[in-house]
């Protein structure tokens, strides 16, 4: 098979790649295709930059001459979009870019695999886009009517509602994937987990939006990839599957086992301004993708949580360059800076 993945600098992106290249061997060649925006990291790849089924191509989801070109050259089997902009408190500060890449972006994507007669495209979205829960409210099925409360959850809605739209009336081969929030190795230290191990290994304060009683339904990265690639391989085209592990906790509980687990004092919990229309609490019924695709999570939190916490711990480098910014002088080497 021959792979697209787009956005594979980042987080997902990148553990997508790495989970593929070692464990899907009909993979014979796969190309990732980013924009190396300040979420891309190709450090998270150095390992996998010299495997021959391998390439990378610095462009924007979003130019379509690019996008056709690289279609056109590979005739790609399977084309896999993870290139977004991800992170909530930046989409209240500029929402436009959200757009433009989330929602042109993905239609870019889309034409190309009509017009490149591509046979599979797997849009990679996100429960955000259900918008929140009460505390009795049953976890999100897939006919959970969308209502986002982000610039970036509704920029997600949109892109999947093209999605959607090009099913139905191109005949395109789409399947939506909508994950719940992800932890593990190579997450950006914007988001909760990486920022609180991070900051507690520097001594510094962990700021919880609010009361930090905000539940999200905690998944292991490596659990979403393998969602991500049964839905893609052997998901019913038009359909959409939900993935999340079950594991919700409110943020203060996972606050403090970070700290506890680096032997940090609680006092380094500090509550700061909630994040504007700031969602309750997600949860994912999986029961689909278990069902027809014979997904499931496969990491305990409680497990996976000890193991990211000594993966940060270990791989001070990566995340310091991160923090840094330094890890930005790479590319200015590589590619110019742009
Ligand atoms: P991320 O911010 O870590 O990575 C995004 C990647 O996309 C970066 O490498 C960036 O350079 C690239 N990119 C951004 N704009 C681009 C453009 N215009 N053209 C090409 N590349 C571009 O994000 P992530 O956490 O890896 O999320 C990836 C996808 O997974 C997103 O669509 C997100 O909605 C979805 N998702 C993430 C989670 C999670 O918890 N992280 C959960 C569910 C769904
Ligand atoms: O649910 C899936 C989504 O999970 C993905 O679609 C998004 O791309 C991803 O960023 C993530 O969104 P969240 O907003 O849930 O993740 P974040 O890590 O930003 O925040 C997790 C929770 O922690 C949320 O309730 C906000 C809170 N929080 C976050 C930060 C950054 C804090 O209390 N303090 C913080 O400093």
């Amino acid at each position: 098979m021959r792979v697209l993945v787009t956005g594979g600098a980042g987080f997902v992106g990148a553990n997508l790649i790495r989970y593929l290249l070692a464990s899907a061997p009909e993979v014979e060649a796969l190309v990732n295709l980013d924009a190396l925006t300040y979420a891309g990291n190709l450090h998270s790849l150095d390992e996998v930059e010299a495997d021959p089924r391998y390439a990378f191509v610095r462009a924007d989801i979003a130019d379509r001459a690019a996008v056709d070109a690289l279609c056109r050259e590979h005739k790609f089997d399977v084309l896999i979009n993870c290139a977004a902009e991800s992170h909530v408190d930046r989409s209240i500060l500029d929402p436009g870019v959200f757009v433009r890449t989330n929602v042109l972006g993905t239609q870019v994507l889309l034409e190309a695999a009509r017009s490149h007669e591509v046979p599979r495209y797997c849009q990679v979205s996100t429960d955000e886009v259900y918008g929140t829960l009460g505390p009795a409210d049953p976890p999100f099925t897939e006919r959970t009517p969308l209502a986002p409360n982000s610039p970036y959850s509704a920029s997600k809605a949109g892109a999947d509602l093209l999605c959607r739209s090009y099913h139905r009336t191109f005949g395109l081969p789409v399947i939506v994937t909508r994950c719940s929030n992800n932890y593990g190795p190579y997450q950006f230290p914007e988001k909760f987990i990486p920022l609180c191990i991070t900051n507690a290994l520097e001594d510094r304060e962990l700021p919880l939006y609010g009361d930090g009683m905000q539940v999200r339904d905690w998944i292991h990265v490596r659990d979403h990839c393998a969602g991500v690639w049964a839905a893609a391989t052997r998901g019913r085209p038009g359909e959409v599957y939900n993935f999340g592990a079950g594991e919700e906790r409110p943020n203060l509980e996972i606050a403090r086992r970070i700290l506890s687990a680096l032997g940090k004092p609680e006092a380094l919990v500090r509550f700061v301004k909630d994040r504007p229309a700031h969602d309750r609490r997600y949860a994912m019924d999986a029961a689909m993708a278990r069902d027809e695709l014979g997904w499931r999570a496969a990491y305990a939190f409680d497990q996976g949580l000890e193991e990211t916490v000594a993966w940060y711990r270990a791989h001070r480098p990566w995340w310091e360059a991160v923090k840094s910014g330094a890890y930005r002088a790479y590319y200015a080497r590589q590619y110019g800076d742009r």
